[in-house]
């Protein structure tokens, strides 16, 4: 089988490592891919969010099955443009898609269900958004309702700060259509977890939990990021919580949205905060998550493409998930200044040798071929996955590989997985 995964990041290169893993694999494309997919099969030029461009190259590449890395590309409606012209892609259609494109109309999903989630009001005028926020005397969070890279999300102890927020995204246009709508709601308390599932119409293989790390700073301090690394198993969720958030969340929201009409395939990723009265939707994601997906599929002992391919073909429920029962822990290698302003093309050097390992894995991200040498070329440069008996030994293991890689500027969080 001919498989094409769109991305570029350390998540697609661990999908990538993931599908090369199956013997049913004939060529692997990735497009556009980065260094690490090029040593698994073929980087394709282009832009995934070209979807005539993808189109063209999945024809002209005999491409059975394409799997969706990142977020814009399936709200824009790739999964539906594929499905018109009769090719298999693993993701949800635009209207599904929606659900994380869109947080208003995932706020009315989960009203209308009765999913739990935050108290939350919606507006797309500044002046009703400030009478609100200043009738409330707790905090708030301010949401910009599209997607806006992870940076549209502002928690407001205080109000007044949420009044400024609400101002800069509705009056100001910050972050220009993705802010127009704004979500203000209640600011929950509690752990933050991430749950991820791949669901097939009602269909729903809630996938093992998996921790990750969304601030830069140790000690979840300082700015959000994409993500600073990753564990799995994670302790967060005892079997009686996962069946908790698969009852109460999972189900509703892909039933709900089959009543509505709308049969979600792919990945359903919900971003949780534990909370004393239950778990409660922070968020959902219509795509795996980074860096989850290099501590989660290093475990998956099933076949990915096998997976992958039986939920685009509606027979999940004939596939069962086995997982590796050992642990694993990701480091995230990023340039100094990330989030913010970075510099590129430092060399890189020191990446440890891990063909034929199954307990050891360099994910590529932001990194770049220049000549016979590799060069950083983006926020996070790398992702480094090690699994071993215990999470004590798999973080050792981590970062004793960490520390043989250098460039200049690389920053990482030393408190991973403790
Ligand atoms: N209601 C809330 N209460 C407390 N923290 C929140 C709330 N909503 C979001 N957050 C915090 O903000 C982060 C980003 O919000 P999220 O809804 O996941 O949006 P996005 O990932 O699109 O930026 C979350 O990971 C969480 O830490
Ligand atoms: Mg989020």
């Amino acid at each position: 089988m001919n498989v094409l995964v769109l991305g570029s990041g350390g998540r697609e290169h661990a999908l990538c490592a993931a599908l090369a893993r199956s013997a049913r694999l004939k060529n692997l494309f990735c497009l556009p891919g980065n260094p690490g997919t090029a040593e698994l099969g073929t980087n394709l030029p282009g832009d995934p969010n070209d979807i005539t461009a993808v189109l063209a190259a999945a024809r002209q590449h005999a491409i059975d099955l394409t799997v969706v890395g990142p977020e814009d590309p399936l709200a824009a409606g790739i999964v539906d443009a594929f499905q018109r012209e009769g090719l298999r892609i693993f993701g949800p259609t635009r209207a599904a898609a929606r659900l994380e494109a869109d947080k208003s109309y995932a706020k009315q999903v989960m009203r209308q269900h009765a999913i739990p989630t935050a108290e939350s009001r919606t507006f797309d005028n500044f002046e009703h958004a400030r009478e609100y926020i200043s009738t409330r005397d707790s905090g708030v969070v301010v949401k910009a309702a599209g997607l806006a890279k992870g940076k549209g999300v502002f928690v407001c102890p205080d109000p007044s700060d949420a009044i400024i927020a609400a101002e800069r995204m509705l009056f100001d246009g910050i972050f220009g259509d993705a802010g127009r709508t704004v979500v203000v709601e209640e600011i929950l308390r509690g752990r933050e977890v991430s749950v991820l599932a791949i669901v097939s119409g009602r269909t729903i293989y809630v996938l093992d939990p998996a921790q990750d790390y969304k601030r830069l700073g140790e000690g979840d301090t300082g700015p959000n990021t994409g993500g600073m690394g990753s564990y799995s198993p994670s302790e967060a969720l005892d079997e009686r919580t996962m069946a908790q958030v698969e009852r109460e969340i999972l189900v509703p929201t892909v039933n709900g949205l089959l009543a509505d009409g709308i049969r979600y395939t792919g990945v359903l990723y919900a971003g949780l905060m534990l909370t004393p009265a239950g778990p409660k939707v922070l968020e959902f994601n219509c795509r795996f998550g980074d860096p989850e997906t290099q501590a989660l599929l290093p475990r998956l002992q099933t076949d990915l493409l096998d997976v992958i391919e039986a939920a685009v073909d509606g027979t999940l429920d004939r596939v069962a998930l086995r997982w590796d029962p050992r642990h694993a822990v990701c480091v995230v290698l990023a340039s100094n200044g990330y989030p913010g302003d970075y510099e590129t093309g430092k060399l890189i050097s020191g990446l440890p040798k891990t063909t034929g390992r199954d307990d050891l894995f360099v994910f590529h991200a932001g990194t770049d071929r220049r000549r016979s040498s590799l060069v950083t070329g983006g926020g996070r440069v790398l992702s480094v996955t090690a699994l071993a008996a215990t999470r004590a030994e798999a973080r050792a293991q981590a970062y004793a590989s960490v520390a043989e890689i250098d460039f200049a500027g690389m920053v990482y969080r030393k408190d991973l997985a403790g």
